[in-house]
């Protein structure tokens, strides 16, 4: 299986990346785990300009940024995780603007291309506070997957979060429990 690490968070060494290199190893070799930092690239938001919509040219995106090297390695993936640390009960801009440039990748009025179908998808966030407070974005991603047929396998929310918590093992069962949920 492959699987695309989508790491919104602004923060090298900070809380969710943290989370995300521990999910990495509980992991292990059950999956070929491909991690992309987002935060700093030039990832743009949509800007409707329709092309994709009216199939001018399928699946492509009109924005040349950092995206275009994105879109080959989520086609290629058959697991999406996206790893964000929650800013203003949403996911970080960066993540959002991920999210927002998938739009090219379905014809959303009648389907007539979809290649987001089929691929399954999870969350990892951290959070300062409770992890009610990813109801919001989590919520979003549940209804994405919904409408572009995409299994949802599930979130991990870890709340309070504390670097030094999440790498001291204290979150390994959490962990184990949900690689096996999210792998299937
Ligand atoms: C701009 C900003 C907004 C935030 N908003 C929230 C929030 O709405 N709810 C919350 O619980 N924590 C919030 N936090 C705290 C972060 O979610 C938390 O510290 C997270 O673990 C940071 O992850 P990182 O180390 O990967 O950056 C916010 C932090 C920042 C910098």
């Amino acid at each position: 299986m492959k699987m695309l690490l989508i790491n919104g968070s602004p923060r090298d060494g900070g809380n969710t990346s943290e989370l995300a290199r521990r999910f990495t190893e509980a992991v292990g070799g059950k999956a070929d785990v491909e991690e992309v930092r987002i935060f700093g690239k030039n990832i743009r938001g949509c800007s409707n300009c329709g092309a994709c919509q009216h199939a001018v040219i399928r699946g492509h995106c009109t924005i040349d940024d950092d995206m275009s090297s994105l879109y080959p390695e989520f086609i290629a993936a058959d697991l999406i995780v996206l790893a964000s640390p929650i800013y203003m009960w949403q996911f970080t801009p960066c993540t959002l603007a991920f999210l927002n440039r998938l739009h090219c990748l379905c014809q959303s009025r009648d389907f007539k291309y979809n290649e987001m179908a089929g691929k399954k998808m999870a969350v990892l966030v951290t959070s300062g506070d409770e992890e009610e407070v990813a109801d919001f974005a989590v919520n979003g991603i549940r209804d994405f997957c919904e409408f572009f047929s995409i299994d949802y396998r599930g979130d991990l929310r870890i709340p309070f979060a504390d670097k030094g918590r999440i790498g001291s093992g204290e979150y390994d069962a959490e962990l184990e429990k949900f690689v096996s949920e999210v792998l299937g």
